[in-house]
């Protein structure tokens, strides 16, 4: 389920904020008439020295499970990661509703026929 998805996404982004950087900011934004979520995760943490190792299953440098940011690059659609050492780090993610999906965000720009 998206909803499931995109909430996963927040925690393990604002976990990583907590964790790496003490203190950041999430962000949440709609796209395409509502029918996009795009969560920002900002910090001005010590940045990230080799950004692609981060991103493989089961890296970490705190002795957890190494799988928050490649879960979140999976269970998203799109992602982005910006980091520079000693500035701070600055992850994107998009996650597009399907036209299926049953959830209000999406049906508020479905709209209906009108019966003759
Ligand atoms: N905001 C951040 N600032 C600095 N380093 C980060 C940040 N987010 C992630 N990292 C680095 O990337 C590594 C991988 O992050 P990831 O979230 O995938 O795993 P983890 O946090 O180590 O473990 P898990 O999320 O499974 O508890 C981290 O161990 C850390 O070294
Ligand atoms: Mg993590």
């Amino acid at each position: 389920m998206d909803a499931t998805k995109i909430t996963t996404a927040v925690s393990e982004l604002a976990r990583n904020i907590l964790v790496y950087a003490a203190v950041g900011k999430i962000g949440l934004e709609t796209l395409n008439q509502k029918t996009g979520i795009k969560i920002s995760a900002v910090d001005h943490g010590p940045g990230i020295e080799n950004i692609q190792q981060t991103l493989e299953d089961h890296y970490t440098t705190s002795g957890s499970l190494g799988a928050g940011l490649p879960g979140v690059k999976r269970l998203m659609d799109e992602f982005t990661i910006d980091s520079v050492v000693g500035e701070g780090t600055t992850v994107c993610t998009t996650k597009w509703l399907r036209a299926t999906n049953p959830n209000p965000i999406y049906r508020e720009n479905v709209s209906t026929k009108e019966r003759n």
